[in-house]
């Protein structure tokens, strides 16, 4: 964490309406304001507006979702060849400038060749792996998208999809969870934790969480029968033959975990696995997440169809606004979002009774 926020700065956040990095302020109905990252630094600019190509349409943002990927990636965009890659930071994939950001919500302006099903000013809430939801407008694929529920508010949605599909790879393609088996969910508390909580509930497994003392009874309400306390006790104490096994927070937990899942269970992570041989030594099937599976505009779907019937929701911790992009960063950073984090960008602004609706669990 240190070391990521040490590589961000010196952080050039530059007004749109200033001059950023040198360059002349542009503002016209062909370009947008996006928070920029490149070589390690982030900058709220004006830059061109996407355009929405086959098979896509082009989204006004309303809220994005803070996602911990967004500034690992950021965070090896360095082109300080002595800094350290961020941990877990994918190095030397992020070299180009980029918009970072990989889901949020908001409504349809343009519809792309080729699209259908969709109509110019449907709220939609998305998924774009592809990047650039901190801006404005995103150009997205209409097979990486749902009709937002009006169960759920612009900020609401915009936290859905990232979390919530890897929390669906993991737990149903790869696992194949099943009514009755026992999860325990490493993490609960945080974005994939809340959803892969809700979704093992609704699946009909037993769900046990750990999460700090704080997260109890917001795990509680998410589904889980039992909530293990991390700072108080160690969940391989109290834990034997446990199902499935899902690690959102670190390797050191998915070690610990191998020792809790019972032989031919499985151990998912989206933080990394012991090696292959220590799986096999324990019978353990390990599985991280992958892009395959089933597609995300079916996940989606039954997700929004869940928030419609009141089976699932998505908790807003904070609202962010996109020139408070560092101090977004540096909340998901400290690693105790509860739910999601997001970033108001053309939405209406989350008013304290709103807010507070959103967080009470
Ligand atoms: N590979 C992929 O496609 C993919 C996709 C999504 C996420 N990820 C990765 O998965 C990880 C989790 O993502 P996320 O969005 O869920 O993160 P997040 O929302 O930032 O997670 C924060 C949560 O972690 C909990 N936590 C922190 N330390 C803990 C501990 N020692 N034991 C139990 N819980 C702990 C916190 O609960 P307390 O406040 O109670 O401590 C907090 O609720 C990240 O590293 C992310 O990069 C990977």
């Amino acid at each position: 964490m240190l070391a990521l926020t040490t590589l961000l700065l010196p952080t050039l956040l530059a007004s749109a309406s200033g001059r950023a990095d040198g360059e002349r302020p542009v503002a016209n109905a062909a370009t947008m304001q996006a928070v920029v990252a490149s070589g390690g630094r982030i900058q709220l600019r004006e830059v061109a507006r996407p355009v929405a190509g086959p098979g896509q349409v082009l989204v006004k943002i309303a809220y994005a979702a803070v996602n911990p990927g967004d500034w690992k990636i950021a965070g090896s965009a360095t082109s300080d060849p002595a800094a350290a890659p961020a941990p877990g930071a994918d190095a030397g994939r992020d070299a180009a400038p980029s918009i970072p950001g990989v889901d949020g919500a908001g409504v349809i302006v343009t519809i792309g060749p080729g699209v259908t099903g969709y109509r110019i000013g449907d709220a939609v809430m998305l998924w774009s792996p592809a990047r650039g939801t901190y801006a404005q407008y995103v150009a997205v694929a209409a097979d990486t998208i749902a009709h937002k529920p009006a169960s759920l508010s612009f900020a609401e949605a915009a936290g859905m999809a990232h979390a919530a599909l890897a929390a669906w790879n993991l737990l149903i393609d790869q696992a194949q969870l099943r009514s009755g088996q026992t999860l325990l969910v490493l993490g609960g508390a945080g974005g994939v934790g809340s959803a892969a909580v809700q979704i093992a509930r609704i699946r009909g497994a037993r769900v046990i969480a750990t999460a700090s003392g704080a997260n109890a009874s917001y795990l509680r309400s998410l589904g889980a029968a039992t909530v293990i306390d991390y700072q108080a006790a160690h969940f391989e104490d109290q834990l034997r033959a446990v199902d499935v096994a899902l690690d959102t927070v670190d390797v050191d937990n998915a070690y610990r975990a191998l020792a809790v899942v019972r032989p031919g269970g499985y151990l998912l992570s989206s933080v990394g696995l012991p090696s292959a041989a220590q799986c096999a030594a324990r019978a353990v099937v390990c599985r991280d997440r992958t892009l395959t599976g089933t597609p995300p505009r079916i996940v989606l779907a039954q997700l929004a169809d869940w928030s419609r019937a009141g089976l699932f929701r998505v908790n807003v911790d904070r609202s962010f606004e996109l020139a408070d992009i560092l101090a977004a960063w540096q909340y998901s950073q400290a690693g105790h979002t509860r739910g999601k984090a997001v970033i108001r960008i053309g939405g209406k602004p989350c008013h304290r009774t709103v807010c507070r609706r959103m967080t009470t669990p």
